[in-house]
């Protein structure tokens, strides 16, 4: 397996700045939910009881035949922005011919190292794991650039829902060519967002959010997990919500936290199969195929660059 690769703006510095700011600003960005082997376990723990593949796992195969029509297999790559526990990309893969080369990608190292050893192991054609920040102040196309191929497969599985369209689709769209394709999954709504609140409003959901926190400090309060709606988009959204003053410390610096004072720990947006469409349209992606679960909650979806 080729070593993993590690982008220069992951370094303790930068990523010590960028946690200050979270506690600063009460609002922490997804990426450090994953970051420690702690926490990555409980996040793979929450995964396979709240979201097991198996369920859903024959999107992923529909989608991986569909596309094993469409592209050059000597010519092309399979690259995971945000592999998890590459599950999902792993079941297209198996569809596609074995030349295609797998690049999974995280900001995560200890969930990138197990999915590169995990693809090894099935026999895919791996290259170098790459571990960096999407939103990397470097334009991350220069990064990826010498692992692509000429024609490219861009995965992003449970990512996109993290992130407000504004703040994630441009970055997507700079990443796609003429003839690569995107593939990206959404846990859509089609009864209401209500219905699926329990898939988050859990006890192992609490325990993987809380772990952040736990790394300053004692923070003393609760978790809240509720719907809500902004901009005609609706999302899960899980707060922490102090009940006694907590000073949390990092880096020689401390934070203190009054009753009453929020953090917003996570978002998860919730589409329909039509906003999807429309919003991604609106970001210059066209949807060219979708699959769609019988229970109508989960969607894969085949887009282009328009
Ligand atoms: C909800 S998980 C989805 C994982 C997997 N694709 C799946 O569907 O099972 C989101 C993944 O994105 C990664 N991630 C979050 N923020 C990121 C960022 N800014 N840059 C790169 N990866 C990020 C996390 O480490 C995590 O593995």
């Amino acid at each position: 397996m080729s070593p993993l690769i590690i982008h220069p703006d992951l370094n303790e510095q930068t990523l010590e700045r960028e946690r200050i700011l979270c506690l600063k600003q009460g609002k922490v960005d997804p990426k450090f939910h994953y970051e420690t082997q702690k926490q990555s376990d409980l996040w793979l723990k929450v995964h396979e009881q709240f979201a097991p593949p198996t369920d859903v796992s024959c999107l992923y195969q529909e989608a991986g035949q569909f596309l094993a029509g469409l592209i050059k297999p000597k010519a092309s790559t399979l690259l995971s922005l945000g592999c998890g526990g590459g599950e999902k990309d792993i079941t297209i893969l198996r569809k596609l011919p074995l030349d295609v080369n797998f690049i999974p990608t995280d900001i995560s190292i200890p969930l990138l190292q197990a999915v590169a050893q995990r693809a090894k192991r099935e026999g895919l054609r791996v290259g170098s794991p790459l571990a960096f920040n999407i939103f990397s102040t470097e334009n991350i196309r220069n990064f990826i650039g010498p692992h692509l191929s000429r024609q490219n497969i861009f995965t992003s599985f449970g990512l996109i829902p993290n992130f407000h369209p504004q703040e994630i689709l441009p970055t997507i769209h700079s990443l796609l060519q003429p003839e690569d394709y995107l593939l990206f999954s959404a846990n859509l709504a089609p009864r209401g967002i209500d219905e699926i609140l329990p898939q988050y409003n859990n006890q192992p959901t609490k325990d993987w959010l809380a772990e952040f926190l736990q790394r300053f400090g004692e923070a003393k309060g609760q978790i809240t997990i509720s719907t809500a709606r902004e901009e005609q988009l609706d999302f899960i959204s899980a707060r922490f919500i102090f009940s006694a003053t907590s000073i949390l410390a990092t880096g020689g610096k401390e934070f203190v936290f009054e009753p009453g004072e929020q953090i917003d720990l996570f978002t998860s947006y919730r589409y329909t199969k039509d906003s999807i469409k429309r919003i991604f349209s609106e970001h210059h992606i066209e949807v060219a195929k979708e699959f769609i679960s019988q229970n109508g909650e989960d969607g894969v979806f085949v887009c282009q660059a328009q």
